[in-house]
């Protein structure tokens, strides 16, 4: 692992921790500042070390950065393996590692969307089965899953992106069901449109472009509401007033139908 910070010397008991996947960027490195400022200890996950730990040393809280590829099929049992070694208990699970991934139909190598699948849904899963039972023991948790308002309705896309947010969603719902009266809030963060680098990576900065300015959030105000959402308790928080607002009409049956048909929505990655 590398990167790794001694832990000998931090009485646990006083020491609370926050683990963000994808903290090297966009959302991830905001959960990291906002939380900076709440916990004692961050652990940053994502595949680029130089950028986690160039988000370290900006940091006035101590961090500890663990590399990881969460599309591989073992990484979240190394992952875990890593925080037992080193006695790290967590206390805040901010599932948001994502990319936009591969369309679904016409499909030659399978590999690219089973690891998609993997990065978006059952890492996800799997650091919430792992993480959340010893939170349940000691009293205490927060888990944000991002999400994004593309899992609230689908498109013509032919993308597996809002149906793996869709899933996010259910089981955050479920999870926030089974965890209720423990300590532990579990929320699923629902962005829209929410300026990072995620449109770059996915090749969209062209689309990004030609898209009104208004439809756009800060990464800053999206991480605000959905650490506020988990501290209240709320099982789903979509962000944004715009994105608030049109939930309920993308996802009543009626307009849903009629949005879709008269627009051909597109709300692939968001
Ligand atoms: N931006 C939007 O408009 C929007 C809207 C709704 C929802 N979301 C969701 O918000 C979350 C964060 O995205 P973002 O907008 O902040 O995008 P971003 O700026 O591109 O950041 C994505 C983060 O995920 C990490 N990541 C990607 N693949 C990974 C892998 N295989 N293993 C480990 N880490 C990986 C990246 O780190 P490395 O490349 O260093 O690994 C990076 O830190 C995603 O789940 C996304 O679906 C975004």
């Amino acid at each position: 692992m590398q990167g790794l910070i001694a832990m000998s010397s931090i009485n646990r008991s006083k020491t609370r921790t926050a683990l963000i996947t994808g903290a090297s960027a966009g959302l991830g490195a905001e959960f990291a500042r906002q939380l900076a400022a709440s916990v004692d200890r961050l652990v940053l996950v994502a595949r680029r070390t130089d950028r986690l730990q160039q988000l370290a040393n900006s940091l006035s809280v101590e961090c500890v950065i663990m590399t990881a590829d969460l599309s591989l099929p073992d990484s979240v049992s190394e992952l875990v393996d890593r925080l037992q070694r080193d006695d790290i208990e967590v206390d805040y699970l901010i599932n948001n590692a994502g990319i936009g991934g591969p369309a679904l139909l016409h499909v030659d190598d399978w590999t690219e969307q089973r690891q998609f699948e993997r990065l978006m849904m059952s890492t996800v899963a799997e650091l919430c089965g792992r993480l959340i039972p010893p939170m349940m023991e000691r009293g205490y948790g927060r888990v944000v899953n991002v999400a994004s308002v593309a899992g609230r309705f689908p498109s013509s896309d032919t993308g597996n992106y809002g149906p793996s947010k869709a899933y996010v969603i259910a089981l955050s719902e479920e999870l926030h069901l089974a965890a209720r009266g423990s300590g532990v809030n579990v929320s699923a963060l629902c962005p829209g449109f929410t300026h990072t680098e995620f449109h770059e990576v996915a090749g969209m900065l062209e689309a990004k472009a030609a898209m009104p300015q208004w439809i756009w959030y800060d990464a800053d105000l999206v991480v605000r509401e959905g650490l506020r959402a988990v501290e209240r308790g709320r099982a789903v928080q979509v962000s944004g007033r715009l994105y608030r607002w049109l939930d309920p009409l993308l996802r009543s049956r009626l307009l849903r139908g009629l949005i879709m048909s008269a627009t051909g929505t597109s709300n692939r990655h968001q």
